[in-house]
């Protein structure tokens, strides 16, 4: 078989199982083609994407502005490491710095990435300004967190699979109740300790858990009255994904350290990014930190162009209308339905609770009857279903997918 033949399904799935590490459990759908709101099969059919790949396609399959971006970067200059200048990444960091509203900006590849570098940036202000003793520091997370892969991330994770067998693990935190302010409370109380408090906006891979409105700008209060610094994982929720540029925004928080990644570059190129002001960003020095291909030319060409797609073409706007929408329209049926339990989100991020164990295997069923009638969505935990499409989606897009969903949930309904 020559590289370039093209693949059947079966032959592609075959391929991925024989010489693909088996980290993934994907759905039985091979795609090789995506525009816009849409995704098509190596059969040629086509598909909503209801996932965005994890709400890194905010803008759409392909955006031309971010594609010519990366083809005309790519003419030119790629990658140089940070071992000289380029002419792209401080003007990308310019326009970041003042899009977010901070005074510098580390550029990454990967959300992991970028949040191990927040967790080292609060380690070191903890040390270098708040007079943390060396090696005491501690960061508050919270229960059902994700974060992503790397071993010091799965330390503080409470996922069993994500952990088994890959200790010893990194000390320095602790766990507390998500959307519970005694907690944070108590956690920071009588704890000189305490440097950060890593938080999502929204648990997106616990299942879109939203906390009560008001606890991030309580949180953030709680965290300024002990001297601890608020860090904001935004990105699941962060470019316009939740209906607002950030999802701190809905209680005007500003946090103290910001983490991006995903929608930052349309999914076109791997991009993260962590933002602070200078007080904590100067503990940063020349070999503290860095990555071979964080702030290459092409990254930065790629995020400028992804974070213009965004405001250009109202993208947060447009994802608060039509989450609005989207909730309302699915929660009609849901009064109705004995299969859903409920329908929550924010904008664009959102998911269904299916009424079933979480062990059952009835979501992903669903997931699969869902590609069935041109619709991809998958599990997110057992019994809950994540609804994220690209933000460019139109509103007759939109109804049009209310009702694929519908009457695929039908098939399920008793
Ligand atoms: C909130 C959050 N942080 C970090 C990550 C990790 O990002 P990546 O998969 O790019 O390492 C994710 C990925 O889903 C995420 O949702």
């Amino acid at each position: 078989m020559a590289v370039l033949d093209q693949l059947t399904s079966q032959q592609a799935i075959e391929l991925e199982n024989k010489y693909g590490a088996h980290n993934y459990h994907p759905l039985p759908v091979v795609l090789t083609r995506g525009e816009g709101v849409y995704v098509w099969d190596v059969d040629g059919k086509k598909y909503y994407d209801f996932l965005s790949a994890y709400s890194a396609v905010n803008q759409g399959h392909c955006h031309p502005k971010i594609v010519n971006a990366l083809v005309n970067q790519s003419q030119n200059l790629t990658l140089t490491s940070r071992a000289f200048y380029n002419d792209v990444l401080g003007k990308y960091e310019k326009y970041a710095c003042e899009y977010f509203g901070f005074d510098k900006l580390l550029p990454m590849n990967t959300g992991a990435e970028a949040v191990e570098t927040a967790l080292k940036l609060c380690r070191k202000w903890a040390y270098e300004v708040k007079g943390i003793d060396e090696n005491a520091a501690e960061i508050i997370v919270c229960k059902n967190n994700f974060h992503g892969r790397t071993t010091t991330i799965i330390s503080f994770s409470n996922d069993p699979v994500a952990r088994k067998h890959f200790g010893p693990f990194t000390n320095g935190f602790i766990k507390i109740d998500y959307n519970n302010l005694e907690a944070l409370e108590t956690a920071l109380k009588n704890n000189p300790n305490v440097a950060g408090f890593l938080v999502e906006p929204i648990q997106g891979e616990a299942g879109v858990y939203v906390p009560d409105d008001g606890y991030l700008a309580k949180a953030k209060k709680l965290c300024e009255a002990h001297n601890v610094l608020f860090i904001a994982d935004e990105v699941q929720t962060g470019i316009a994904r939740t209906g607002k540029l950030l999802a701190v925004d809905y209680e005007n928080v500003k946090a103290d350290i910001l983490i991006l990644g995903k929608a930052i570059s349309g999914g076109v190129y791997p991009v993260s990014a962590v933002l602070a002001n200078d007080n904590i960003m100067n503990v940063i020095k020349p070999g503290n930190h860095g990555s071979t291909f964080g702030g290459n030319p092409l990254a930065a060409a790629v995020a400028m162009a992804a974070l213009e797609v965004i405001k250009d073409e109202q993208l947060a706007e447009n994802a608060y209308k039509l989450g609005n929408l989207f909730r309302s329209e699915l929660q009609k049926y849901i009064d109705t339905s004995n299969i859903v339990k409920l329908v929550r989100g924010k904008g664009l991020l959102n998911s269904i609770l299916i009424n079933d164990d979480e062990e059952s295997d009835t979501a992903w069923n669903i997931c699969l009857a869902l590609r069935d009638n041109g619709l991809l969505a998958k599990p997110t935990h057992g019994n809950i279903i994540r609804f994220a499409p690209p933000l460019v989606m139109t509103e007759e897009q939109l109804l049009d997918c209310v009702s694929i969903i519908i009457k695929t949930l039908k098939q399920f309904d008793s």
